[in-house]
């Protein structure tokens, strides 16, 4: 299991440190559930947001000791609200600040959840509402959550999907894949390719990131959008945001709120 780098905040609770690319990555996640909600209030009256990996609702980045809100502190946030959350962390430790923190919004639907990504997904079937329309975002440490676990969650949704891909983790053990990093993806069909790719040095994470692209548009997802959260010194991109819709309308908010990074730069989706 991995677990994160826990820290006591200045509210007394845990905060998780995060490097300062995770500054991006939330604000995509914060101006997304910001439009969803308040472009579909009126044709969707029941919006849900699950958070499988929500971490303890407090960040503090790395470098700097910057305290923000985590994901799901966020998405509780938004002006006009979900009608349903559902939280699932791993840690108990973090899941017990996250729900102190969650305390001062009780006019909203909260469920909570401390299971393992893959475990859970059982009983998240059996509570998310029907006739809703969903999103959920998945933001593990690496790739514990099985393409197994997407099919069932998302079969029969409307579930919009932002997935946090760690593609420069990936690459370290793509050679030698583990369990966990073959049940990551749809198929196996990406090994031969990837190795293919590295042998004439073409870029072996888009092989990664199209191979898992794939097996989301095989689900129905026919809109997805990757942004590059962060690259290292030679520009190779070493974490991706996937963004999946099953409607186009999902797309075109994405694209609307993606144009810009946190630090107002136009960004390159790739
Ligand atoms: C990247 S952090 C999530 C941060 C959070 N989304 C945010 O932005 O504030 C990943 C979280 O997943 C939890 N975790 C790790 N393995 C897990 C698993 N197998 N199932 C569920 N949660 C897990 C960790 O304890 C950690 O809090």
């Amino acid at each position: 299991m991995a677990t994160g780098d826990l820290i006591t905040g200045s509210d007394g609770g845990v905060m998780l440190k995060v490097g300062p690319w995770a500054k991006g990555k939330l604000f995509y996640i914060k101006r997304y559930c910001e439009i969803f909600n308040a472009g579909m209030k009126n044709k969707w009256p029941t919006r849900t947001y699950t958070d499988l990996f929500a971490g303890p609702g407090r960040c503090s980045i790395k470098e700097t000791k910057e305290e923000i809100d985590g994901s799901p502190i966020i998405a509780l946030s938004c002006r006009v609200p979900f009608t349903h959350y559902f939280f699932n962390e791993i840690e108990s430790v973090a899941m017990k600040s996250l729900q102190t923190r969650a305390k001062g919004f009780d006019s909203v639907n909260i469920s909570y959840f401390t299971k393992d990504c893959n475990k859970v997904i059982d009983e998240l079937i059996e509570k998310l509402p029907s006739g809703s329309l969903d999103f959920c975002f998945i933001d593990p440490f690496n790739w514990q959550i099985s393409f197994d676990s997407i099919r069932r969650l998302t079969k029969g949704r409307q579930m919009d999907l932002a997935i946090t891909f760690h593609v420069g983790g990936m690459k370290r053990v793509a050679n030698k894949p583990p369990k966990d990093l073959l049940a990551f993806f749809p198929d196996s069909s990406w090994q031969q390719e990837y190795k293919e790719a590295r042998k004439v040095r073409r870029p072996a994470g888009r092989v990664l990131l199209d191979a898992y692209e794939q097996g989301l548009k095989d689900l129905g997802y026919g809109d997805i959008k990757d942004y590059v959260l962060e690259t290292n010194s030679k520009h190779v991109p070493l974490y991706h945001l996937i963004f999946a819709s099953k409607n186009p309308k999902g797309a075109e908010f994405w694209d609307k709120i993606a144009g810009r990074s946190e630090t107002g730069q136009l960004r390159m989706s790739m």
